[in-house]
């Protein structure tokens, strides 16, 4: 059995993007002493990131694209006695400590990565953070009141990250992946993809002011529309812009109109609230045509995915939100970009753009 506490971080992803993750880190890690080095084996699942900088960088989940969660390592034990696992990682836990003494956590999640082999590992997830819990509770170390969520990550039967989230800087759900049930009136199983990154990209004031019922949304590449649906159960109007069907429920809604007309080449007469935007294509097509709605004001804000090319996927996302960015300067606009590679997004991200 062995333990050991480095300075690092550990963020999930999904499997075989381990190595955009981890560039990820090392650019953020760059812009602090650079001394960071990341491990991580492909199809894992996770990145771990060593760092005498974890503590700074910490906080950065939500200006990660390819990190679904990202948390500080306290230490990890491997060769785990499979009777006595918490026997090993209590005192690591017990180790930590803050200005009023032991730290005190609102919860504690024993989660696994969302890799094949990882998945199998659930069962033996639950039982330990039924059991996790209890201890805690009974050693007085569970404060509800408390910012800081306590987290055990088996990567095996005998092998575990014990680490720490900010809840107000970390994904609030297990694994950092928000499940989602799929509605049964909606179209396409796509439509979760848009539910995801209205829950994940805003936080519930903005849902709440920028997503108001009555307000007009294009959607380009909408069919069969189930992000239209999307719009549509938030009472929007919407332009669904696409040459292949629509759902019938959908049009019989009264809030949808079916353009059958290019996506590239469309644009509203009058300016829109929201464009969303799920066609296939190259990804600098789609974010040139995102930055043309948003620099010149047809739309306030957009939603939309860029599918990542086979190679160099984490050169192309920074090269096409870029593009973006450059265009709404170049308007005298100012974006606010979010991006994030989603639970339900496979080779593609979706982003988030607000311009003001
Ligand atoms: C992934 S599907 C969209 C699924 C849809 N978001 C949903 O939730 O049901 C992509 C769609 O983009 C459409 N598409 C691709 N290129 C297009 C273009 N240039 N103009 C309009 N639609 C296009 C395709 O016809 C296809 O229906």
């Amino acid at each position: 059995m062995s333990v050991s506490s480095p300075s690092s971080l550990l963020a999930y992803c999904r499997p075989g993007f381990e190595g955009e993750c981890a560039q990820e880190l090392s650019g953020r890690d760059a812009l602090l002493a650079g001394a960071g080095y990341a491990r991580a084996a492909r199809g894992s699942g996770f990145v771990e990131f060593v760092t005498p900088d974890a503590e700074a960088l910490a906080g950065s989940w939500r200006d990660l694209v390819f990190a679904r969660q990202l948390l500080q390592v306290l230490g990890s034990a491997r060769d785990l006695p499979p009777k006595d696992r918490l026997g090993v990682l209590l005192p690591i836990i017990e180790a930590t400590e803050s200005a009023q003494g032991p730290r005190r956590w609102c919860d504690a999640w024993v989660e696994a990565p969302d890799s094949d082999a990882a998945r199998e590992l659930a069962p033996l997830c639950r039982g330990l953070n039924a059991a996790l819990v209890g201890v805690l509770k009974k050693k007085q170390l569970i404060d509800r009141a408390s910012r800081w969520r306590l987290h055990l990550c088996l990567t095996a039967t005998d092998a575990a990250y014990v680490a720490m989230a900010d809840i107000a800087h970390t994904a609030p759900w297990p694994g950092g992946i928000p499940r989602l049930k799929f509605p049964r009136a909606a179209p396409s199983r796509s439509t979760l993809k848009l539910e995801e990154a209205l829950l994940v990209l805003l936080d519930e004031g903005e849902r709440e002011r920028w997503l108001k019922p009555g307000m007009r949304a294009v959607d380009l590449g909408a069919s069969p529309g189930g992000w239209t649906w999307q719009l549509v159960a938030r009472s929007l109007h919407v332009a669904a812009v696409d040459n292949g069907p629509m759902d019938a429920d959908l049009l019989a809604s009264g809030l949808v109109d079916h353009l059958r007309a290019d996506g590239f080449r469309y644009r509203p007469q009058k300016p829109v609230d929201w464009l969303v935007c799920d066609m296939v294509e190259q990804p600098r097509r789609v974010a040139a045509l995102m930055a043309d709605w948003l620099a010149t004001g047809q739309c306030r804000y957009a939603i939309f995915n860029l599918k990542l090319p086979m190679k160099k996927r984490h050169d192309e996302v920074q090269l096409c939100l870029a593009l973006v960015a450059d265009a709404l300067a170049a308007a005298g606009k100012r974006v606010e970009l979010r991006a994030k590679q989603l639970y339900h997004d496979r080779e593609e991200i979706t982003v988030f753009a607000r311009a003001s």
